[in-house]
């Protein structure tokens, strides 16, 4: 959803150009339809192109100065205006004596832009943010320094906004958060701006996060933070615990490859001093929740399937648990009750999911982010926070981190009905990283992947705990091959959805366990493959599935209720070699951003 990266290098030691290419780079899982920088040299040349950053690192070439100490950069992914170099960031004033990089909606610029123009103000480009740099520049006009020129234009803007500006003859970043994320990185040679850390791992791991209503400015020997008011503010510094390392694709072809290879890595973390196999304790290290005796779980898209899958797990255990898709959350829906209200978001900056929070919380709910980013708005603006501990994923399609939330919620859920927890299940528990690697390892799905990449659809079947995975496997593969995939609980294929049963449409089943669902699943299996569709089982093999299946893929038998943890790597290996097959844009689909900061 737009990246945005500001760098002040101390004493020349880097040139601003080279951070803010790499910061982009690493930036680019946020939007991908555009790219530009602005290197203050004295003058502001601003170089900005259509495209992913690999067309700008081309422009640059020819147009660039040749060091710059000062820049701003941006990768946009596009609300207001289609992808083209004039809509792409940085936006000047007339004069060319700003640039502004902006991430997040500016709602009131219809309105700002009309009243520019009266003022004589003129614009080259479709989009929101255009407008700053020329309220910027009105305040100059009117006689304002450069801080108060730059708060003047903040103060008149309705929206969402992290905002970088830096001016001709000046080596200083001006920067302001309102409900998009910023964190300013504190390195040995200068300060380094962005939207999340990866930008800048590569230089330090010292951070300090920014608060909505924040303002900062960076030059090359301090960092200063103010409130809305203009008074300083007291920042602290916090330690990221991950490296560069950690961000990279070490050898795999995509970042998604290499993050589904991290997940038993990924488990790991999130069950470490969490999990005791000792005397089968849970201990999250959250304090005990007042509203606990009823839960709802509020998230988007794949977060949602864990939301989902964490609700059943709460439910076993005799918590009464639902989960909403964010964006359809709203007080009704609260009905005068407050739950404890879990948030779940891999990014902690979902618009979608804040919103929901923010109605829970206006409605006097209690509140708990279960995240994998420290420092997330989700983090800070909730009560308590749960972290998933995946590490970063830069990936768009979420994987790990998947994985991550569903095994944090199911401790969640261990932990909030601590009395019963049986020894059994923290063994499983404790047992699912290994039983990851070993369908990592024994993972054979590239030739069903080539045999099926030219279906005309996909459909994906699961009962109880394999119901969300049915759904993540189906969002997956539409993600990242853009071909129709639908996830279904497989009760319903009956109630409709047999009607698409064709000979090029394959049904991929979750049968795992031999429980009264397995069976029933099983039976949803010989339905289908009666109609002639081919049949593709995810099975630990504990009914006989193999005779209705035209391909089965495995996976080690565990206790039921993680069972759907080990199906998922199959499906996600599934997408994934489809989305090879078909020579898509793996980590980068169309038209998608990784953190989706509008509603
Ligand atoms: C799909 C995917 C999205 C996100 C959704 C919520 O692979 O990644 O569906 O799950 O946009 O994002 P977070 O978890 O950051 O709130």
């Amino acid at each position: 959803m737009c990246g945005i990266v500001g760098y002040v290098g101390r004493e020349r030691q880097q040139d601003a150009r080279d951070v803010l290419v790499g910061g982009l780079s690493n930036l680019e899982y946020r939007g991908y339809d555009s790219a530009g920088v602005a290197l203050a040299n004295g003058d502001v040349t601003v170089v900005k192109r259509e495209g992913e950053v690999d067309e700008l690192v081309g422009a640059l070439d020819e147009r660039a100065p040749s060091s710059a100490p000062v820049g701003i950069g941006h990768t946009r992914w596009s609300t207001h205006g289609e992808p083209s170099d004039e809509n792409a960031h940085p936006h000047t004033d007339c004069t060319g004596e700003v640039a502004v990089v902006h991430n997040g909606i500016i709602e009131n610029y219809d309105q700002l832009r009309a009243e520019l123009r009266e003022g004589g103000h003129e614009f080259e480009s479709g989009t929101d943010t255009e407008v700053v740099p020329h309220l910027i520049e009105e305040a100059l006009e009117a006689g304002a320094d450069r801080d108060a020129a730059f708060r003047d234009a903040i103060d008149r803007l309705e929206g969402s906004y992290a905002i970088a500006a830096v001016f001709e003859d000046d080596e200083t970043v001006f920067a302001a958060r309102q409900d998009s994320p910023l964190v300013i990185g504190v390195g040995d040679d200068g300060y380094y701006l962005a939207s999340d850390v990866p930008a800048f791992i590569d230089y330090t791991d010292r951070v300090c996060y920014l608060e909505d209503g924040q303002f900062a400015r960076i030059d090359a020997e301090t960092m200063s933070v103010t409130d809305a008011d203009g008074k300083p503010v007291e920042t602290s510094l916090s330690t990221v615990e991950w490296d560069a390392e950690d961000a990279g694709k070490s050898g795999y072809d995509h970042y998604m490859l290499k993050e589904i290879h991290e997940q038993p890595r990924a488990l790991r973390k999130c069950l470490r001093e969490r999990v005791d196999g000792i005397d089968g304790s849970v201990d999250l290290d959250l304090d005990r929740l007042d509203d606990a005796d009823r839960i709802h779980l509020v998230a988007c898209g794949t977060s949602y399937h864990a939301a989902l899958y964490g609700a059943q797990v709460l439910r076993e255990r005799g918590v009464p648990a639902q989960a909403f898709v964010a964006s359809e959350y709203d007080r009704t829906t609260l009905a005068g009750e407050t739950p404890l209200v879990i948030g779940v978001t891999q990014s902690g900056e979902t618009a979608d999911t804040l919103g929901a929070l923010r109605t829970a919380r206006a409605a006097g709910a209690e509140t708990l982010a279960v995240t994998n980013t420290v420092g997330s708005t989700a983090a800070r603006e909730c009560d308590q926070a749960l972290y998933v501990r995946a590490g970063p994923e830069i990936g768009v399609a979420a994987t790990k981190t998947f994985a991550s939330q569903q095994l944090a919620l199911h401790a969640f859920a261990l932990w909030h009905s601590a009395d019963s927890i049986d020894p059994e299940r923290i063994d499983a528990l404790r047992s699912l990283p290994d039983q990851v690697q070993s369908v990592l390892d024994d993972a054979d799905v590239e030739s069903i992947a080539a045999e099926y990449a030219d279906s005309s659809a996909f459909f994906f079947i699961g009962r109880g705990h394999n119901h969300p995975v049915a759904l993540e496997g189906a969002l997956k593969l539409k993600e990242i091959t853009y071909e129709h995939a639908e996830g279904f609980p497989a009760g319903e294929l009956k109630h409709g959805p047999l009607a698409l049963m064709e000979d090029d449409a394959p049904v991929i089943a979750l049968v795992t366990g031999d429980g009264e669902r397995a069976r029933k699943t099983l039976n949803n299996v010989k339905e289908v493959q009666s109609r002639g569709a081919p049949v593709i089982a995810v099975t630990d093999g504990r009914l006989d599935v193999e005779q209705y299946a035209n391909h089965v893929l495995t996976v080690p038998e565990t206790d039921p209720t993680l069972a759907p943890l080990l199906a998922n790597v199959q499906l996600q290996l599934l997408a994934y070699w489809i989305a090879a097959r078909l020579g898509r844009p793996i980590d980068k689909p169309r038209h998608l951003a990784k953190s989706v900061t509008v509603e």
